[in-house]
C-alpha cells in the first residue's frame, strides 16, 4: 500500500503533483476568452446566488486547513477585493463576530468530521436562520476532501478537493488540495467581480497549469539533499520559520509539520515581526528556515533574514533557483523554480514538509501516526 514509500507522509507528499493535476481538471476547464465577458472556464459547481453582493468572507478551520484559510484570505482579497477574517474554529464558536447578511462562511476541514470545525458552522446556520431570504441563509461553503462527511451533510455548498484518501496523520496533499481550491474560489470572485482583466485572470491560470510539472522539480532535485540536510539537525531542539505575505501561513505550516512529527520546537512567524520579541530567541543553535520568492516582500525577507544572521543562526533560504541576492544571504539554500509569488506557496510547501518528514524519520519516530495526535479530532 506504501508502494515502495517507507511512510505513508511521503508517498503522499510525492502524490502532490498529481492532486494539483485532479484540481485543475476539476476546477479550470479551457480559458478566459477576451471576447467573450460571459465566458469562465472555472466550474467549482457553486449556487449562483452565493457569491453575488458578498461583503466578507469569514472562513472557520482548525490546524493546517487554518494555514490554507491563510492563504486563502490573501487570495481574495489581493485578487478578488473581499475582506476577509480567517478564526480558528475553537475559538469563534465561542465568540463569533457580529453577524451581517452579505458575509459568506466557509469552512475548511479535510476530513468533515473536526468537531469544532463542524461546532462552528451549526452555529453559523442557526444564526442565519434569523435571515428572511433564503439565499442569505445558506451563505455557507465547505471545503473538504470527503464532501460525503458530517460537513457534507451541514452545509449546502461544497468545494471538493480532491486529494483522495490521507492516511499520515501530517496532512500534506490535502493541504496543497484546500490551497487549489482556494485558487479556484479567489478567480471565480475576482472574474465575477470584474476586479482583473480576462488577460490577468488567463495569466494566472496559465501559471497554475505549470505547477505539478514545478512540483516534481522540486521533489526530484531536493528530495535528497533534504534527507541530507536532515543529519544535520539530529540534537537540534528549536527552528524558526520566516515568511511574508502568501508565504507567511507557509512558514506557519512548517512549523506545524515538524512539531507535529518529530517533536522538536518550531515557530512561525511574519519575518517582520522578529524584531519585536521574538529574535531574542536567536543563537547558534537556532535554525531558521526563511521562504523568499521574488515578489513585492523578497527584499524585505532577505534583510529580516540578515538580522537573524547577525544573532549567529544558521539561515536555510527557500528561494528560487539562480537568485544572487539569496545566495549571498543564506548559508543554506533549497532552490525552488522561479514562480510568481502569488502562486509560490504550492512550491514551497513541498520543502518544509520534506524537512519535517526527513528529521523526524532520521529521529526513528512513528512519522504516520505521531505520538498524541489522531488524523482527525472528533471531540472538543
Ligand atoms: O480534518 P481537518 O482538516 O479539519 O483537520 C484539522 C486539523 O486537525 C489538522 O489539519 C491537523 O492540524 C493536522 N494533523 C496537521 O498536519
Amino acid at each position: 500500500e506504501k508502494q515502495g514509500f517507507k511512510h505513508f507522509m511521503l508517498k503522499e507528499i510525492y502524490e502532490q503533483p498529481g492532486v494539483v493535476r485532479a484540481c485543475l481538471e476539476a476546477y479550470f476547464d479551457g480559458e478566459w476568452a477576451a471576447t467573450d465577458a460571459n465566458k469562465s472556464p472555472i466550474h467549482l459547481g457553486l449556487a449562483p446566488e452565493l457569491l453575488a453582493d458578498l461583503q466578507h468572507i469569514q472562513i472557520v478551520a482548525c490546524g493546517t486547513s487554518w494555514h490554507a484559510g491563510l492563504v486563502g484570505k490573501y487570495l481574495l482579497e489581493q485578487l478578488a477585493g473581499v475582506p476577509t477574517t480567517v478564526h480558528y474554529a475553537s475559538e469563534f464558536r465561542y465568540a463569533p463576530a457580529p453577524i451581517t447578511p452579505n458575509t459568506l462562511t466557509i469552512g475548511v476541514t479535510q476530513s468533515g468530521e473536526t468537531a469544532d470545525t463542524l461546532a462552528a458552522l451549526e452555529m453559523e446556520k442557526k444564526r442565519r436562520s434569523s435571515f428572511t431570504q433564503p439565499e442569505l441563509q445558506s451563505r455557507l461553503l465547505g471545503i473538504t476532501n470527503r464532501p460525503e462527511s458530517s460537513l457534507g451533510d451541514l452545509v449546502p455548498n461544497i468545494i471538493d478537493t480532491h486529494a483522495g484518501i490521507e492516511i499520515g496523520v501530517a496532512a500534506t496533499k490535502t493541504f496543497v488540495a484546500q490551497v487549489m481550491a482556494f485558487y479556484g474560489l479567489a478567480l471565480d470572485l475576482t472574474d465575477r467581480r470584474q476586479a482583473k482583466s480576462p488577460e490577468q485572470l488567463e495569466e494566472i491560470l496559465v501559471g497554475l497549469r505549470q505547477l505539478p510539472a514545478q512540483m516534481e522539480v522540486v521533489l526530484e532535485s531536493q528530495e535528497r539533499y533534504i534527507e541530507e540536510l536532515a543529519h544535520d539537525f539530529a540534537e537540534t531542539q528549536d527552528f524558526i520559520f520566516l515568511g511574508r505575505g502568501i508565504n507567511f501561513p507557509i512558514a506557519l505550516e512548517g512549523a506545524l509539520k515538524l512539531k507535529e512529527i518529530s517533536y522538536i520546537h518550531a515557530e512561525g512567524y511574519p519575518a517582520g515581526e522578529m524584531k519585536h520579541g521574538p529574535i531574542a530567541l536567536l543563537d547558534a543553535k537556532v535554525p531558521v528556515v526563511a521562504i523568499a520568492m521574488p515578489g513585492a516582500v523578497y527584499e524585505k525577507v532577505l534583510s529580516n533574514a540578515q538580522e537573524a544572521r547577525a544573532r549567529d543562526a544558521r539561515l536555510i533560504g527557500v528561494t528560487p533557483m539562480d537568485e544572487q541576492e539569496a545566495a549571498d544571504t543564506f548559508d543554506t539554500l533549497i532552490p525552488v523554480p522561479h514562480v510568481d509569488e502569488l502562486l509560490s506557496p504550492i512550491l514551497t510547501v513541498i520543502p518544509l514538509q520534506l524537512l519535517a518528514y526527513h528529521i523526524a524519520a532520521r529521529r526513528g519516530l512513528d512519522v504516520d501516526q505521531p505520538r498524541n495526535l489522531a488524523k482527525s479530532v472528533t471531540v472538543e
